[in-house]
């Protein structure tokens, strides 16, 4: 190794790729619009994208990819949608899961499921159950989720733990804290994706965002493909993650050449 030239570095700041990306899949029902169709006909073109995005995490080595489909705000949308967003659900499932795990896919649903129709929770059960010994990609798909929900949910079960005499409340830290959320196996969002424009996190993954990169962008969740996916994620390849830090601080040759490379 030519020492003026420091070529090893041992955490680079900014890896190319996300380790964890999370998406917001929002703009169905603007797409199904602009083409004259019901709201449903988006949510179902939509599907395309989950499949195109899930691909394309695993080609590119992400590890984990949170897909945003059901919030727990939006069972106050028209009985007729819910229902056909549930079918959907179920459907998607029915349809997916296997080639799923035979790529090698672990699916994993976070949000409280106890909301969902009886058969539903079990076809989510099974799905877990087939696929929980894979490797490549996590894949967790975040339905009747509330990042509200999971930090209440988080704190009721800490409370009772205080209330049985085995924990004690100075004991609770941050990190205490996250085991007791959805995913506490796995690391926070590096990248938070919206889609159909509009700036806001709508009660996602409040907590893990913490320090996630942001990328908003105008694209329709049906028209959201590969090579949008691989802007996003190029985008955030250029990112610098200070952390509070100074950029100086966190500036490193490797960092200076993987941005070269982008
Ligand atoms: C996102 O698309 C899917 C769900 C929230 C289930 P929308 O249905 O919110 O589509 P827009 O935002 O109305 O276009
Ligand atoms: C966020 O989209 C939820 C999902 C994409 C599942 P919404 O369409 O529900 O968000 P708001 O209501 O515009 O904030
Ligand atoms: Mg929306």
């Amino acid at each position: 190794m030519n020492s003026a030239h420091p070529a090893v570095v041992i955490a680079d700041p900014t890896p190319l790729v996300p380790c964890h990306v999370a998406v917001i899949m929002d703009g169905n029902g603007r797409w199904a619009k602009q083409r004259g169709r019901p709201r449903t006909a988006g949510h179902r073109e939509g599907v395309k994208s989950v499949r195109a995005v899930v691909e394309a995490s695993a080609k590119r080595g992400v590890r984990t990819l949170t897909l945003f489909a059901f919030s727990s705000e939006n069972w106050q949308r028209p009985r007729s949608e819910v229902n056909i967003l549930m079918e959907l659900f179920m459907s998607a499932l029915r349809g997916e899961v296997r080639r799923l795990n035979e790529n090698d896919v672990r699916l994993r649903v976070i949000g409280d499921r106890s909301a969902f129709p009886e058969r539903l929770q079990q076809r989510i059960h099974e799905a877990e159950e087939l696929t929980g010994e894979n490797t490549r990609l996590n894949l967790q798909v975040a339905a009747n989720y509330g990042g509200r929900w999971d930090l209440t949910h988080a704190a009721r079960r800490l409370a009772e733990d205080v209330q049985r005499g085995v924990l004690d409340p100075g004991a609770i830290d941050e990190q205490m804290l996250t085991s007791h959320l959805s995913f506490p196996d796995l690391p926070d969002p590096d990248l938070l994706i919206r889609t159909g424009g509009e700036q806001r996190l709508s009660n996602f993954v409040l907590w893990q965002s913490a320090y996630s990169e942001l990328y908003f962008t105008d694209v329709l969740w049906p028209d959201f493909d590969a090579a949008a996916y691989h802007q996003a994620l190029d985008d955030f390849a250029r990112r610098q993650r200070r952390y509070g830090k100074l950029g100086e601080q966190v500036e490193t040759t490797s960092h200076a050449s993987a941005r070269g490379r982008v």
